[in-house]
């Protein structure tokens, strides 16, 4: 039986292109507008808005990775909750899906439907259906969903907003890039990696729905560009500065651990090049607690921002999750971010 992992240099969302890439071949592409089009990718948020003229939007977005895990039914199952996401992290409800899979000749077609059958079974669990697709023979397997949902007009989250004296509340733990790195090279413990696989195969829809009553002021989710990359997204388009206390992060069994080891996806030096000239890292931040906060995330948590009260009502309806208060949303200052112990 081949390794799905063995087929892949980098995995998950730790396979994005480096931020600072992206950014250089972004600033030379026009931006399409069109009437109803309220969200496009100016500011760097998670899907595009569109509005239907009837009090809802529409909300649609596209996620697609190599394989972090070399279970296809369990790599489908996180697949599909990292393409979700994005619709919970503006606030919406997703309804329609479609499957993009990347998947070579070198392995056996019931991997293909393994993985596919693990995409619905969160699509289900999400309430949202799977109608279509596209296949594609490809060297390295890779599998995600471009994914529609809806929300009513003024519900909308987006990434832009924060408070002066919000709080911002993350609602995973981080670290996964980490433990993939090590798994790859079977070196993560169990413990790790079944937090890790937990964490990764959960929806984001308990997080969204205990959120949608209260006022957000300000929403995104961890990916690819680690938690101070969109950390530093939102406080940047909210022209805020964001202070993140470390010891408050909730963090993957082990994970530390493993980064003080050395077990770092490239992703997260490219996100420290790009992201460190906008954070002030206290002294006594130690090196793998930097590396940690510029982890690539797989499927990561929301970030919110809210005032207090709204936070301790969410944190209740939270009960049993790592869901935490991490950081406080201050006026804009030298840095963008500012990271206490
Ligand atoms: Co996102
Ligand atoms: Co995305």
């Amino acid at each position: 039986m081949v390794r799905l992992t063995s087929l892949v240099n980098t995995s998950g969302c730790a396979a994005k292109l480096s931020p600072k890439d992206l950014d250089s071949v972004l600033s030379g592409i026009p931006l399409m507008r069109c009437d109803g089009l309220l969200e496009g990718f100016e500011h760097s948020d998670d899907a595009l808005v569109y509005d239907m003229g009837n009090g809802s939007v529409l909300i649609e977005t596209v996620d697609f990775f190599p394989p972090m895990v070399d279970d296809p039914f369990m790599f489908g199952q996180i697949a599909a909750a990292n393409a979700l996401s994005d619709i919970y992290a503006m606030g919406g409800e997703p309804k329609l899906a479609m499957n993009l899979m990347c998947f070579p000749h070198c392995l056996d077609l019931s991997v293909m439907k393994e993985i596919l059958l693990g995409g619905i079974d969160k699509v289900r669990e999400a309430g949202a259906v799977i109608a279509g697709g596209h296949t594609i023979s490809d060297r390295e397997p890779k599998y995600g969903l471009s994914v529609t949902g809806f929300a009513k007009k003024d519900e909308v989250w987006y990434n832009r907003g924060l408070k002066e004296g919000d709080v911002i509340i993350l609602t995973k733990k981080i670290g996964v890039g980490v433990v993939n790195t090590a798994a790859k090279v079977d070196e993560a413990g169990s413990d790790s990696m079944r937090d890790a696989i937990a964490s990764m195969t959960t929806l984001n829809k308990r997080a969204r729905d205990a959120a949608r009553d209260l006022s957000v002021h300000a929403a995104t989710d961890v990916t690819g560009f680690s938690l101070l990359g969109h950390l530093r997204e939102m406080a940047k388009s909210s022209e805020k500065t964001v202070e993140l206390e470390y010891h408050l992060v909730p963090q993957i069994d082990g994970a530390l651990e493993l980064a003080k080891f050395g077990f770092l996806p490239e992703g997260a030096y490219n996100n420290r090049e790009f992201i460190s000239p906008d954070v002030a890292f206290f002294s006594d931040i130690k090196r793998e607690e930097e590396d940690i906060l510029f982890d690539p995330q797989t499927s990561g948590g929301l970030l919110l921002s809210m005032d207090k009260e709204d936070a301790e009502i969410f944190l209740s309806r939270m009960k049993g999750t790592p869901a935490s208060i991490i950081a406080e949303v201050k006026e804009r200052g030298e840095k963008l971010i500012e990271v206490l112990p």
